[in-house]
């Protein structure tokens, strides 16, 4: 009798040697929010609409990614729920062989109204922006007064079924000191990982410095003195969030140190901009025009041949710490976080 065996996936690996697995789709530029960490406060230049790649051809790229070994997906923005019919490529992506997890990055504005047909459609991570559970830190930080707006979305997930659901503020010093514990207390209550992200230099109004970061270990020894954590061992294999579970038992929290301690040696991604880029690193200088070869009728192999040559050349880690770095010309809402 023969055993049918799954055809093993493929395993691509970077110039360094590291295994890569994951692609960040961005599919706009756009968001609905203006935080400060990110986006600038008004007379933000978006991108064309016909400069976007289009569903057909975002799956298309999906498609080679995937047979070169690259098997979860997460869709970021701008805030990924402004493009119309986001379910639909959910849908498409899911169905892409090979493909076996499609995540979203979203700010929860809009989940209210679309967590059921994206559940529907196959996603299977949801990822939420929240800094502030204070209404007015909320309306500081993201420029938005809509904390109960986020807070319904985040709810209407939940009730959907989603079963990971994860947090991410951004800690800025003298800024989210306040909001830790709250946020802790929340995630631990709501069933949700709560994950601190240091502040990095990719805010579009060119403000962020060193002394703004709240880092790590200070916000590690904020939560220990509320609720004891250990170190969960070798999370940083998996994604780019330390992690620390809470000694009675009641779920763990992430921190995402990339400024204090970068988890670059661990990066197992790469990212495609909503107009067709490819970026090897989030801080990348330079990009590989993936949207013209697809555009001029190039072929899957000429597509596969310029990823594997941008891999090649991926960069070994970013160089915040370092006196030759130069921040990438792109703010964050525009590469994809
Ligand atoms: P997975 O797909 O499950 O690995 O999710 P994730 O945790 O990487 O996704 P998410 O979009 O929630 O990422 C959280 C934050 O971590 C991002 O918004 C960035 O601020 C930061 N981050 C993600 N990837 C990178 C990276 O490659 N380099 C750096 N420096 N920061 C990153
Ligand atoms: N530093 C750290 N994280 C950032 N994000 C956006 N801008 C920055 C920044 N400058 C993160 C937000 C959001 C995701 C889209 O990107 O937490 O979850
Ligand atoms: Fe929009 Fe996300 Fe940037 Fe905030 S971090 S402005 S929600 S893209």
């Amino acid at each position: 009798m023969s055993v049918e065996t799954k055809p093993q996936r493929p395993i691509l690996k970077d110039g360094m040697g590291r295994t890569i697995v994951n692609l960040r789709i961005s599919v706009t530029d756009r968001c609905n929010f203006r935080c400060t960490y990110c986006m600038p406060a008004d007379n933000v230049e978006f991108m064309d609409r016909e400069k976007l790649l289009s569903f057909e051809e975002l799956t298309r790229v999906v498609q080679v990614v995937a047979k070169m070994g690259i098997y979860r997906l997460r869709l970021t923005g701008g805030e990924p729920l402004l493009r119309k019919d986001l379910p639909t490529l959910v849908k498409m992506l899911k169905g892409v062989e090979g493909i076996e997890d499609v995540a979203m990055t979203t700010n929860a504005f809009f989940l209210k109204e679309h967590a059921q047909s994206l559940a529907d459609a196959g996603l299977s991570r949801l990822n939420i922006s929240l800094d502030a559970l204070d209404k007015e830190k909320f309306a500081h930080v993201n420029r938005r007064d809509c904390v109960q707006q986020v807070l319904d979305g985040i709810a209407t997930a939940r009730d959907v079924g989603f079963k990971s659901i994860k947090i991410n503020a951004v800690a800025m010093r003298d800024f989210s000191e306040s909001e830790i514990v709250q946020l802790v207390d929340y995630g631990r209550s709501e069933g949700f990982e709560v994950r601190f992200i240091e502040f990095m230099p990719l805010d579009a109004d060119k403000t962020w410095e060193r002394d703004k970061v709240l880092f790590g270990h200070e916000i590690i020894d904020i939560i220990q003195k509320k609720f004891p954590m250990e170190p969960i061992q070798d999370s940083l294999e998996i994604g780019p969030a330390s992690e620390y579970r809470f000694k009675d038992g009641k779920g763990k929290i992430g921190i995402i140190t990339a400024v204090s301690n970068p988890f670059c040696d661990y990066c197992n991604r790469i990212r495609m901009t909503a107009d067709g880029k490819l970026r090897t690193c989030l801080f990348s200088n330079n990009e590989h025009n993936l949207k013209e070869l697809i555009r001029g009728g190039a072929s899957d192999a000429d597509l596969e041949q310029l990823i594997r040559s941008a891999l090649v050349i991926k960069e070994p880690g970013h160089k915040i710490n370092l006196d030759d770095f130069k921040r990438p010309e792109r703010a964050m809402h525009a590469i994809g976080g």
